[in-house]
């Protein structure tokens, strides 16, 4: 889809996008003759006149109130060209920010998608607010992040049913603001489809390997991809993540990405780590049947960095960023590993593996450290579809953080809030903690039956050193069976938004 900014000025042919904000309560109250619908702005009102009043009229019919999200469809209105007008409701012009505004783009999107072309013309509205460009731009990427699909394996599709819409003209008051803010608009947007197509593929096409070679792609990016192999992995000690993935028949890797974007190219990176399972059968340790096959993004962790490093090197962020994933299969075989086996995890620390199916942590457990030791990050960040347990207290729409460092989760919060991808924060501690103690090991995999994301957590924990750490367990948040505001159903690219904002707003000065 082909997105451009323009002037405001009456459309004469194609699908034209009326936004309106809600008229204030009070006024629609008020007994003047056409009070009870939202203010209609000039360029609204030169095509409310063109077409003989339509507008106005079917708004009253239908007694729209310019709720935000809400879409009011006009068929051939009046005497005039258009096909079909539709108002969009903007909702309090006070509330409206980016994140209502991307919203508010895609319930556009979806107003136009059987379209060729459509034009939005969005006339100022409360305080000037859509004036300065930006918002312009959030209402484009919302639309473009909702019109992703993953259609590649679907040979018999009704063409009918294709969405086809080619170009969206966004008209605005600042045009060149608006084109200049949708550079880093359509870098999320690159970054966020980069992460759905990955999370989205099966476990037959994406493992370890493959990964890796899609990950390579990065290059042209101005990323620099490496892919660690089972021999460096073992020469360097991980034994916690090989012992998951010795099961299966697919390699282990690591990959490692790296932007240097800061002027001082030696300055310390934030670390992004991944937890990349390919496959989560559960391992010996076997998940039951029903629903196993959603274990296909239990790399949503992996998905995510790789595809926030895509953005931060398309909009050319001024931050050393390294990105870290743990690539590997858990399955169960005869070379599997056995719940109650030991493993010496690279640390040094030794794990017994009463759980085959807590495996996610173990993978971390060695590149959490690696990440420390080669890159003295100045924080690190971990993503994993760590615990079921994590959906049961948050549902969909909050992710989980954990973290031994306030500033840093407050700093992630934040993002959060700003971009509509939500955190709460757990608690942590040694009372969680002492849940990991091991009768013949430094430590087992798995904690009692309560608590189960902070004993996770607690488990990671042990393989931070001194530096600033958060993790976030995204496995209520990655994938979404019916679709989210934003995301088909499927991989919803959960986090590639918070991280680009958590890098934006606090290591690019
Ligand atoms: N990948 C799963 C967690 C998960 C479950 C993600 C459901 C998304 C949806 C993880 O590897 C796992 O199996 N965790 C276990 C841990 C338990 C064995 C301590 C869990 O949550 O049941
Ligand atoms: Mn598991
Ligand atoms: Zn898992």
């Amino acid at each position: 889809m082909r997105i451009s900014f323009s002037k405001i000025a009456i459309p004469t042919q194609g699908v034209v996008v009326i936004p309106v904000a809600e008229a204030a309560k009070k006024k629609a109250t008020a007994k003047t003759s056409r009070a009870a619908g939202p203010q209609l702005g000039r360029t609204a009102t030169l095509i409310d006149a063109r077409t003989n009043g339509a507008v106005h009229r079917a708004i009253a019919a239908a007694a729209f109130s310019g709720k935000r999200e809400k879409a009011l469809n006009i068929l051939a209105p009046g005497n005039g060209r258009l096909p079909r007008i539709v108002i969009v409701g903007l909702g309090d012009p006070a509330s409206f920010d980016a994140v209502a505004a991307e919203r508010v783009g895609a319930v556009i999107y979806d107003a136009v998608a059987g379209e060729p072309s459509a034009t939005v013309v969005l006339e100022d509205i409360g305080a000037d607010k859509t004036g300065s460009g930006a918002l312009a731009a959030s209402i484009a990427g919302g639309a473009q992040l909702k019109s992703y699909r993953f259609d590649k394996y679907r040979t018999k599709e009704d063409k009918d049913a294709k969405p086809k819409l080619k170009t969206l003209v966004i008209q605005c008051a600042k045009p060149t603001d608006a084109t200049k803010a949708h550079r880093d608009v359509s870098a999320v947007v690159d970054g966020a489809f980069f992460t759905r197509d990955l999370v989205n593929e099966p476990a037959n096409i994406l493992y370890p390997e493959s990964f890796a070679a899609r990950a390579k792609e990065l290059e042209g990016d101005g990323i620099s991809v490496e892919v660690l192999a089972e021999p460096a992995l073992r020469r360097l000690g991980m034994g916690a993540l090989l012992g998951v993935g010795q099961g299966s028949a697919r390699p282990s890797r690591v990959l490692i990405m790296r932007w240097n974007g800061a002027r001082n190219k030696s300055e310390a990176p934030v670390a992004l780590v991944g937890k990349g399972v390919c496959f989560d059968t559960g391992g010996i340790s076997l998940k039951p049947p029903g629903g196993m096959w959603d274990m296909k993004w239990d790399m949503g962790g992996a998905g995510v960095v790789t595809g926030v490093m895509r953005t931060l090197a398309r909009r050319k962020a001024k931050a050393n960023v390294v990105g870290l994933c743990g690539l590997v299969e858990n399955m169960p075989d005869g070379k599997a590993q056995r719940p109650g086996d030991v493993v010496t995890s690279m640390s040094g620390q030794t794990i017994e593996v009463q759980n085959t199916d807590a495996e996610g942590r173990l993978v971390l457990a060695d590149v959490l450290w690696y990440a420390q030791q080669r890159f003295k990050p100045r924080a690190i960040v971990d993503l994993a579809t760590l615990t079921g347990a994590i959906i049961a207290a948050l549902s969909e729409f909050y992710a989980g953080l954990f973290s031994n460092d306030d500033d840093l989760a407050n700093k992630l919060t934040a993002a959060g809030t700003a971009v509509g991808e939500r955190l709460w924060r757990f608690p942590m501690g040694d009372d969680y903690d002492r849940d990991l103690k091991s009768l013949i090991a430094d430590m087992k995999n798995i904690g009692g039956p309560r608590a189960g994301s902070i004993t996770a957590a607690q488990f990671l924990k042990r393989f931070i050193k001194d530096t600033p750490w958060a993790h976030l367990d995204i496995a209520g948040v990655v994938w979404s069976e019916k679709g989210t505001a934003l995301a088909a159903p499927g991989s919803t690219s959960y986090g590639v938004r918070l991280l680009n904002r958590f890098i934006a707003d606090n290591f690019e000065k």
